[in-house]
């Protein structure tokens, strides 16, 4: 069964320009030049898609959500049905999710029960990375298994401190191991122990408020862990991978680590580039719940926007994820009526990182390759998935996305496909939107119809990162 995509414009990390998709079953066969005799050849016989006045695109991969994971008493509102389903409505082809080890706990029982929850009910492919809550000489030697198993990246905290946090000798272990073995480290920066003293001393204050959250995981203390990170990585000599940076002093400790040559590379989400401390944390009453997730979105006034575009366009940031972390606020944000601690920490957001991003390319921060190049092809590359993900070349999965530059619309509870009874995005109008997208070569999405079915979506065994310099 072929499949030829005519009249669009196809988009690559390096560009874009008129060209013709040839699909044999799931594979991408050829990129064509529109009106060559092997186009019109392979027209022949092929179901044709008409894309004209639309963008080709690689489907989108993010390489940072949490489908259905128990967290602060309770578990993320999607699990990998409805947050698949919901990312592939947004254009993402590919998820790569967690699994977690906490404290005592054997990293291959934890991996199993993960793989048991996801098998059978994505939409999408998924892979997963590692949490590594319990550093020791156990969770250290399945490291090492897990790499050849396919899961080539570590997740570290150094926040949440009894419950995942690492300290520095378990931080330095895990990245020896890591460099041993080929992993990639993912690190949760903020200094945990200091956040939580604030977070006391401003509860006994009497500030319960969501905007709390904020206040109390300072900059100061995401830049001092980023740079610890960074020390560490220096001496564990492994690659480093920074999880949802939101601070533009962290921004200056990645960009300087990159500056001397080191294996740093950093990841923000959608939040951090449109939702401030003032506007949405700080919102009346218990609204600002919504936005309380950690890393915290910062103040408005000292330009962190600014600067994390400026690191997106410089490749100091060289992904965009989203960190869906979905909690509904009835029964779930609301556990924190009271005391901001106690509010579930997450925000969701998988269906609408290529469209949030793709307002970049609208508003002319980013050119339309690098739209494709830090929510694609870069994860792919990152991630150990290139060039079966992240490209439309011969050879790579037919993950498609036809992509409506011009059309206008208005993201709200109403229309969107995530299990959450809110919508941190509700009213923010967009331009551009998701026509058809294909998983595989099978169309998931077509004109508004879901056509995707739970359990398509394959595991995926990740190589080594393939983005070291
Ligand atoms: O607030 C967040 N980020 N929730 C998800 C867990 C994490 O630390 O990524
Ligand atoms: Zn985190
Ligand atoms: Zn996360």
């Amino acid at each position: 069964m072929t499949t030829l995509i005519k009249g669009g414009t196809v988009v690559s990390a390096t560009g874009a320009g008129p060209a013709e998709v040839l699909i044999d079953g799931e594979r991408v066969e050829a990129v064509l030049r529109p009106g060559s005799d092997i186009a019109a050849a392979a027209e022949a016989g092929a179901e044709v898609i008409d894309a004209t006045g639309r963008l080709v695109v690689p489907g989108g991969i993010d390489v940072h959500t949490h489908m259905d994971i128990p967290i602060m008493n309770t578990r993320s509102s999607d699990d990998f049905e409805t947050g698949t389903r919901a990312a592939a409505w947004g254009g993402t082809t590919t998820i790569v999710d967690f699994a977690t080890q906490n404290h005592g706990e054997n990293v291959r029982e934890c991996l199993d029960q993960r793989m048991a929850m996801a098998e059978g009910r994505c939409a999408i492919d998924y892979g997963l990375h590692m949490i590594i809550g319990d550093v020791g000489n156990d969770s250290l030697k399945e490291m090492d298994l897990l790499v050849n198993e396919g899961i080539t990246s570590f997740k570290l905290f150094m926040a949440y401190p009894g419950v995942l946090m690492s300290d520095d000798g378990q931080i330095l272990r895990a990245m020896q191991q890591a460099a041993g073995n080929g992993g990639l480290i993912m690190m949760h920066a903020e200094n945990g122990l200091a956040i939580d003293v604030l977070a006391e001393q401003a509860f006994e204050r009497g500030e319960t408020a969501p905007v709390t959250h904020g206040y109390v995981r300072r900059a100061e203390l995401e830049a001092e862990a980023t740079h610890r990170a960074v020390q560490l990585a220096r001496v564990g000599a492994c690659p480093l991978y920074i999880v949802h940076l939101s601070a533009k002093q962290a921004l200056e400790q990645v960009a300087a680590a990159r500056d001397q040559g080191a294996n740093v590379f950093a990841e923000t989400c959608p939040q951090y580039l449109y939702f401030s401390l003032e506007d949405h944390l700080g919102r009346p009453g218990f609204e600002g719940a919504a936005y309380v997730c950690s890393t915290p979105l910062r103040s408005r006034h000292e330009h962190h926007q600014d600067e994390l575009w400026k690191g997106l366009r410089t490749n100091d940031l060289a992904v965009v994820a989203t960190d869906h972390c979905p909690f509904c606020m009835k029964e779930q944000k609301e556990m924190g009526l009271g005391d901001f601690r106690a509010i579930p920490n997450g925000i969701g957001g998988v269906e609408h990182r290529m469209d949030m991003i793709h307002q970049g390319v609208a508003a002319g921060q980013i050119s339309l390759a690098r739209w494709v190049e830090l929510c694609s092809t870069t994860p792919a590359r990152m991630m150990g998935l290139y060039p079966r993900k992240g490209v439309i070349a011969p050879g790579a999965d037919a993950d498609i996305v036809i992509y409506d530059p011009a059309r206008r619309w208005t993201i709200s509870v109403d229309n969107h496909h995530m299990n959450i009874d809110h919508s941190a995005y509700e009213g923010i109008e967009v331009t551009g939107g998701v026509d058809t997208v294909m998983s595989r070569g099978r169309t998931i999405i077509d004109g508004g119809r879901y056509l995707g079915r739970a359990g398509d979506g394959r595991y995926l065994r990740r190589g080594l990162c393939q983005y070291l310099t």
